[in-house]
């Protein structure tokens, strides 16, 4: 199991904004290591949480054999995209979303989305899917990869590393992320800026290989019909182009928007936790 001694992003904020009651059920859309969920099921609230990764998946059922036994939570593996699926005898008052990868995702050098990883370039969440990020830089043409990295990285020297990186695979120097970090490095007009070069490619790539958008946008439109009269959607997201996807809810006819700008992680946790500086949380509730 991987430690899990830090608290999850906005958990204060996210918990308010769920509104918990005891004995209601609340969907947590990304059980990651179980740090929202723990929070809810203290609460007394009852909890579906479902994950893609079967990493996280086998370390939640660990965590909680207590809470699965007595039946107050349940774990699904399965993609959040296909919310609709879960069997469900009543709506729910709350779910909730946090997006992004989860500690032992970052931390697992074999599972490639780190820049320092020395194992495969693979980026999946869910190791049953066929494309591996490794794949795409292979496959993709010049072209191709400087759309993607443009569109789903939003980096202006898109084509000046698709450039490199095809140069660099044709060559036989591209295997693992930390090749592919320095050979975006090298690329890069500022080597030495303080966020890495490679950072908006590593998100671009990994955006691709686990269809974050489209999954998004397939279970936003999803989950507005589980919800009973007053529940909660709460989205903690971490880029601009998911926040887009969170923001577009405000034009359903079902929803009121409960923050007209989305809340932002305190100074305090931002300075214990570094990451949780780009999370952004907006709410809605159903009418
Ligand atoms: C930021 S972590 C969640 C951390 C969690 N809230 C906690 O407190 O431990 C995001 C999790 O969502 C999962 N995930 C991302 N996209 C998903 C999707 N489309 N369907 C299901 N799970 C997904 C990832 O595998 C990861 O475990």
């Amino acid at each position: 199991m991987y430690k899990t001694d830090h608290f999850p992003v906005m958990y204060k904020e996210a918990l308010d904004a769920l509104n918990v009651q005891t004995n209601e059920l609340y969907i947590d859309c990304n059980l990651g290591l179980g740090g929202h969920t723990s929070l809810l099921l203290e609460r007394g609230a009852r909890v579906i949480g479902i994950d893609a990764d079967h990493e996280a998946i086998e370390h939640c059922r660990e965590r909680f054999g207590k809470e699965l036994e007595s039946g107050t939570l349940k774990i699904l593996h399965m993609n959040f995209s296909k919310l609709n699926e879960i069997p469900l005898e009543d709506k729910v008052a709350g779910i909730l979303y946090d997006l992004g990868l989860n500690l032992g995702q970052l931390k697992d050098s074999a599972r490639g989305f780190s820049f320092h990883d020395t194992g495969e370039l693979d980026m999946r969440m869910d190791t049953t899917l066929g494309v591996k990020a490794i794949d795409l830089i292979r496959l993709l043409n010049e072209d191709q990869l400087s759309k993607l990295i443009f569109e789903y990285g939003e980096d202006p020297q898109a084509r000046i590393f698709s450039k490199a990186i095809k140069i660099a695979v044709k060559n036989g120097k591209i295997n693992t992320p930390s090749d592919l970090a320095e050979v975006i490095r090298k690329a890069s007009k500022y080597p030495h800026s303080k966020l890495h070069p490679a950072t908006r490619t590593f998100q671009a790539l990994r955006i691709a290989v686990n269809s974050e958008l489209d999954s998004l946008r397939e279970s936003l439109a999803n989950a507005i019909p589980l919800l009973k009269t007053g529940g909660r959607l709460v989205i903690i997201s971490f880029h601009s182009l998911e926040d887009e996807i969170a923001k577009s809810l405000a034009e359903s006819q079902q929803l009121i928007s409960i923050t007209k700008k989305p809340i932002e992680a305190s100074l305090d946790e931002v300075e214990k936790n570094p990451p949780s500086r780009s999370a952004k949380m907006r709410i809605y509730e159903k009418q």
